[in-house]
């Protein structure tokens, strides 16, 4: 199959979050499995400089956005073997120090630089020599896409592509105000209640899930929560109509990123047959945090964009209780200040217990995946969650809240003790993650537990290979449903 990827983040070229992560792992996983993937993003400041083996491509695009129009070139670059990557060059949008915002503050016009990102998506789909069967978009920043390929449609495109929209967020639309509806440059009536209209306001994953001919997300639980008002943002009640072509898809995981035996970024590979390396790797992740170095104390740690959604208010809840006893906890995470000083807190109450880094480090959340024993997670919800997934092959027990693609991928040691991959708890308080740690506690003081739950999660698989098929599903139905109709 031909498959045009579009996603405004792409591992390794641009990264704040799991997506980056997801679609750069997807589209490896589809061209290893022999299909055709290609890949359209925007050119980032620095992306340039890192692969300097990118060509440019005699093509200029030039696209009406509201009433005046926008320019930008096209660079590509062929990352493996079925697998290409496409650039969207327009400086003014795109080459900044951020992604979304700078600082705490969102760039004031978002809405042009992804609904003319968007548009290019739809231009390549239609104008590449190159034909993709099924054009897959991600999120909101490209969830005007279906809607601007039904219009073109209906003005003549003989032929397109079927769209596959995945949510691998509800919490973020891209609202904007209705004025930025003028950009889209789409018919009046797709501004409309049942489309890309919300409460008089733009919202571009609405749209996506209104127009789009398939909708996955990222796991099987969180299909089903977002058709609840409690999860489903506002949308639930479209989401509930279109619930015929909804699946949830667990994403998968890429190891040959994420693996402990071929890392650069770790101290000492390690392998269920080989465990001193994790002691090792722990021991020198004390070192570097300035903890006391002691194999004994059992070493937590979070990884995480700091976020309602992530269960901080909780964890720091549960930590100011639990860091009382002997234990040792490490955060990497950028986002709310006030989080952050929540963080700052508990360093200033625990020093030698608590290590805070603020910021983004790939090593470092290497090394952390590696040196910690457990890794927490008590998000509020998580549409599927990676580091949950990353932990468990690094052999580091996670401790997750029973929610979205966390129950999808953990197995509980009170629940189900033989079976057991980490630690899971079901009441969004801090006294129930409290009891989480607790029992984690527990676990570390017997050995042998330890261990066999620790080969039991660093030996489960979450790798592409098990979830490639079930895109490839989603695919082919809609390809084989959509050449019916003509
Ligand atoms: P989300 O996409 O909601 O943030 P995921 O668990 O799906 O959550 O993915 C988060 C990804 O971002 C993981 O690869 C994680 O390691 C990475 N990440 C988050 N915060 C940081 C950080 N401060 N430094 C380095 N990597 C980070
Ligand atoms: C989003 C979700 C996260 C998911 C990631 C990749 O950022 O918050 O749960 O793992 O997308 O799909």
């Amino acid at each position: 199959m031909n498959i045009l990827l579009a996603s405004s983040e792409v591992f390794p070229f641009s990264k704040t979050g799991g997506l980056a992560d997801m679609v750069g792992a997807l589209a490896r996983a589809l061209a290893n499995e022999g299909h055709e993937a290609r890949v359209v993003t925007p050119l980032y400041r620095g992306i340039q400089k890192k692969f300097p083996e990118m060509r440019r491509v005699d093509w200029h695009f030039d696209l009406p956005l509201g009433l005046g129009w926008a320019q930008a070139d096209l660079w590509e670059l062929d990352l493996e073997r079925g697998l290409k990557i496409y650039f969207i060059d327009h400086p003014g949008f795109y080459d900044r120090a951020g992604i979304y915002h700078e600082g705490n503050i969102s760039y004031a016009d978002n809405a042009e630089r992804f609904i003319f990102f968007s548009k290019c998506v739809v231009h390549l789909s239609r104008y590449l020599p190159w034909r993709p069967n099924v054009v897959h978009v991600h999120d909101w920043q490209v969830g005007l896409v279906p809607a601007l390929v039904s219009q073109q449609k209906q003005e003549g495109w003989g032929n397109p592509p079927p769209i596959v929209l995945t949510i691998h967020n509800l919490a973020y639309q891209g609202i904007f105000p209705a004025e930025a509806f003028a950009l889209t440059n789409l018919p009046k009536y797709y501004f409309h209640s049942d489309g890309a209209e919300f409460f008089s306001l733009l919202n571009c994953l609405k749209a996506g899930i209104a127009y789009a001919d398939s909708i996955t997300t990222v796991s099987p639980r969180y299909a089903r929560e977002i058709t609840t008002e409690e999860f489903g943002c506002g949308l639930d009640g479209l989401l509930r109509r279109r619930q015929r072509v909804l699946t949830g898809i667990l994403n998968g995981v890429d190891y040959t990123e994420w693996n402990t035996t071929k890392n650069p970024h770790l101290f000492k590979p390690y392998s269920v047959g080989r465990m001193a390396g994790k002691k090792f790797n722990k021991a020198e992740l004390q070192k570097i945090l300035g903890l006391p170095v002691a194999a004994e104390i059992p070493l937590f740690g979070t990884i995480s964009r700091l976020a309602e959604q992530k269960g901080v208010d909780i964890q720091l809840g549960a930590l100011a209780e639990m860091l009382n006893t002997k234990m040792q906890f490490v955060l990497l995470g950028s986002g709310s200040p006030e989080y952050e000083r929540g963080y700052r807190d508990l360093v200033r109450h625990f020093p030698n217990k608590v290590s805070v880094y603020f910021g983004y480090d790939e090593t470092l959340s290497h090394r952390i995946e590696a040196g910690c024993d457990f890794f927490l997670m008590p998000s509020r919800f998580e549409p599927c969650g990676l580091n949950q997934m990353y932990s468990l092959r690094y052999g580091t027990i996670p401790i997750v809240r029973a929610t979205g693609g966390l129950d999808d991928s953990v197995i509980d040691w009170t629940e189900n003790p033989k079976r057991s991959t980490g630690i899971k708890f079901a009441e969004y308080n801090p006294r129930a993650l409290a009891k989480a740690i607790r029992k984690a506690l527990v676990l570390y003081s017997q050995p042998k537990l330890l261990a066999d739950c620790r080969q039991r999660a660093m030996t489960s698989d979450f790798s592409w290979k098990q979830t490639i098929g079930h895109y490839l599903n989603a695919f082919n139905s809609i390809t084989t449903h959509k050449q019916e109709q003509y």
